[in-house]
C-alpha cells in the first residue's frame, strides 16, 4: 500500500464515531411509534434502517423516527404554543429541553425567551442534527444542542428556570434515581414540566404495554422529592404537568 492510501484509511478510522452502543431492548422497552394509530410497533419495518437509533424506545430506523416526530398529526395534537402559553416564559429564562428529538419545543421555547437560552439535549444524535440544521445561520442563536448521556442531560447545575420533558419520560431508565439528580440542574424558584402520553389505550401514540401504567410517574417523582403544582387540562390524548421539588404536603 502506498502512503496515500495508508493515510486514507487511519483517516476514516479516527474519524468513526465513539457514541456508546446502545442498549439493547428487553421486552418492556420495544420501540415505539409516538403518533402512529395506537397498537401499531415500529417492529413491522422492512427496510434495513439506514441509521439506527440510540433511544431503544424509538423506532431504530432513525431517519423514519424523525420524520413521524415531526409530521403535521402528531405536532397538531401535542399544541406546542398552548404549551409555551401556559409556562408562561419570562423572555429571559433558562430552560432545558429533556429529549428534545428534532426540536419541536426547543424551537417555540427559544422564540418564547428570546433573551433566554435553550439547553436541548437528547441520548440521540440524529436528533441533535436535525434540530441543527434549523438553527444553522442565525435561525435560534439561543439554542445550544447537547449531547445527553442515558443517566444525565448535561443542563448547567444551578441554571435552568424551567425543565421540560416531552414525550419522554416514559423513555427515561431508572426514573426515581434520574428525577433525584435533576434537581441539581435547577435555579431557585426552577420548575419540571412534563408533558406525556396518558396511561392507558389510546387511538394515537404509544400501545399501551410501552406505557407507564396510571400513576406511575406521579409515584416515582414524588419519591424522588418532587411536588406537582399545576395540572393542566390542555391535552386530550397527554397529561401535562408542573412540579418543582421540595417535600409534598
Ligand atoms: C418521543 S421523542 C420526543 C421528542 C420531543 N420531545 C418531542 O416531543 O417532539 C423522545 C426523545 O427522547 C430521547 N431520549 C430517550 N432517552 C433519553 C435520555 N435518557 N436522555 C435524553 N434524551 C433521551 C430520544 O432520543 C428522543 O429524541
Amino acid at each position: 500500500m502506498t502512503l496515500a492510501p495508508c493515510l486514507l484509511v487511519l483517516l476514516v478510522g479516527a474519524c468513526r464515531s465513539t457514541v456508546p452502543q446502545t442498549p439493547t431492548p428487553d421486552a418492556a422497552q420495544a420501540p415505539h411509534a409516538h403518533g402512529a394509530p395506537a397498537g401499531s410497533t415500529s417492529t413491522a419495518i422492512e427496510a434495513k434502517p439506514t441509521r439506527t437509533n440510540r433511544d431503544p424506545h424509538g423506532n431504530p430506523d432513525v431517519e423514519r423516527y424523525i420524520d413521524m416526530l415531526q409530521s403535521t398529526g402528531r405536532l397538531e395534537t401535542l399544541q406546542i404554543p398552548l404549551v409555551v402559553e401556559h409556562l408562561a416564559l419570562a423572555p429571559d429564562a433558562i430552560i432545558g429541553d429533556l429529549g428534545c428529538g428534532p426540536g419541536n419545543f426547543a424551537l417555540a421555547f427559544a422564540k418564547a425567551a428570546p433573551r433566554g437560552v435553550v439547553y436541548a439535549s437528547d441520548v440521540e444524535p440524529a436528533q441533535l442534527d436535525s434540530l441543527r440544521a434549523k438553527i444553522a445561520g442565525d435561525a435560534a442563536p439561543n439554542i445550544i444542542p447537547v449531547l445527553a448521556s442515558f443517566d444525565d442531560p448535561h443542563f448547567p447545575p444551578g441554571r435552568m428556570d424551567l425543565v421540560f420533558i416531552g414525550d419522554t419520560y416514559h423513555h427515561l431508565q431508572d426514573r426515581v434515581a434520574y428525577m433525584r439528580r435533576l434537581e441539581a440542574c435547577l435555579a431557585p424558584g426552577g420548575k419540571l414540566a412534563i408533558l406525556d402520553y396518558k396511561p392507558g389505550d389510546l387511538p394515537i401514540g404509544p400501545p399501551r404495554a410501552h406505557k407507564l401504567e396510571a400513576g406511575v410517574m406521579e409515584r416515582e417523582l414524588v419519591e424522588a422529592g418532587w411536588t406537582r403544582v399545576a395540572k393542566h387540562d390542555t391535552h386530550p390524548w397527554h397529561d401535562f404537568e408542573v412540579w418543582t421539588p421540595g417535600e409534598q404536603r
